[in-house]
């Protein structure tokens, strides 16, 4: 089955082709990232726009770039939740009546499930049952992946998604919006044992995370010793976020019996992070660990047509209605019988 995916669940406008025997076929992303840029943070109606804008163009591209037309697509699936309202609408009524035009089926899919599952668009996936640490810019979750559809968050923050930390921080150090990646840069040539950040949670039993407290701390910090401190803080912040999240999943892998794990969502693009689980988990303790590519790791069209398509191929599809769902836990999915092709 050949299926088109798209992702407007936030600021990015993700398309995609994936062929259930020959995979992906094409995709692109555009980034919103520049416009909102200058607010500190994503504005929902100015995405809206800029979904409607971009959608038709991309999808058009995407099909030129596999050689296709509408006529070669036997499935259409999008993000349905959770995320803008506004956003997912674009994705969903451009998805739905492309369905309705091409005589095709359509999907709504999990964005959550995208991103856990992402490392399936890679030649190496993980098999079930797997460990998912699911952290972006608006999740933090450990969560047990027992097979397809079957979703069980063990561990979830109490306040700051870990993205969210990155980016508040970020911004406390002058790095703009979305702040993420270039904290990780500045990082780089960050002194480790000049500032020691708490590890918040890891001395109380459980999963849970909280990231709130870690931005404080780094508030207090650069009031304290100025801009001439801020790689060593941006060192700081970072060693403590991914110790943290490395020692909860240790603990997640103890208490599940799991031996595998993926890390997915924005902040596994982190090199620091991918470093320190390798060497903590793998090396030490043999457990195999699982990343999307980079480019899959935030959002994106692949993952959604991935799932997409294999819910399609279970018999999944839309009713009449086109709806979405801007909070909707993991947790509720559920799927009969797959095959993952
Ligand atoms: O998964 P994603 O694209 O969008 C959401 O669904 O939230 O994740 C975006 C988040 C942002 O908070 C961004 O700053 C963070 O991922 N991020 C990173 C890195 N690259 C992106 N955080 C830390 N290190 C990175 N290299
Ligand atoms: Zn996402």
């Amino acid at each position: 089955m050949r299926v088109l995916g798209i992702e407007t669940s936030c600021d990015e406008t993700g398309i995609a082709i994936y062929d259930s025997r020959k995979g992906l076929l094409a995709h692109s992303v555009y980034s919103q990232t520049e416009i909102h840029a200058e607010f500190g943070g994503v504005v929902p109606e100015l995405a809206s726009r800029d979904h409607v804008r971009k959608i038709l163009p991309l999808i058009h591209n995407v099909l030129n770039d596999a050689s296709m037309t509408g006529r070669d697509i036997e499935g259409v699936c999008y993000t349905k939740g959770p995320g803008l309202v506004g956003a997912l609408l674009i994705g969903a009524m451009v998805g739905r009546s492309l369905g309705f035009a091409w005589g095709v089926p359509t999907i709504g899919v999990h964005h959550l499930e995208g991103h856990l599952l992402a490392p399936f668009l890679d030649e190496n996936p993980p098999q079930f049952p797997f460990l998912a640490l699911l952290v972006s810019g608006g999740h933090t979750e450990l969560i047990k992946v027992e097979r397809f559809g079957h979703y069980q968050i063990i561990g979830d923050t109490l306040d700051d998604a870990a993205g969210e930390a990155f980016d508040k921080t970020a911004k406390l150090l002058g790095l703009g919006y979305p702040g993420g990646a270039a904290l990780a840069k500045l990082a780089e040539s960050g002194d480790s044992s000049r500032f020691q950040f708490p590890r918040p949670m890891v001395d109380r039993p459980g999963l849970d995370f909280s990231f709130s407290g870690l931005k404080t701390f780094a508030l207090h910090t650069v009031k304290k010793y100025g801009p001439q401190a801020y790689a060593d803080i941006a060192r700081a912040f970072q060693d403590a976020v991914v110790e943290t999240l490395m020692i909860k999943c240790r603990r997640g892998l103890q208490e599940t019996g799991y031996q595998r794990l993926v890390v997915a969502g924005g902040v596994g693009a982190n090199l620091a992070l991918r470093k320190t689980f390798h060497e903590a988990l793998t090396l030490k303790q043999n457990i195999s660990l699982y990343f999307p590519a980079q480019q899959f790791c935030t959002d994106n069209g692949a993952m959604i047509a991935f799932v997409g398509c294999q819910r399609l191929l279970s018999g999944e599809k839309d009713d009449l209605n086109v709806k979405v769902y801007p909070r909707w836990p993991i947790s509720e999915l559920k799927i009969n019988r797959v095959n993952l092709a």
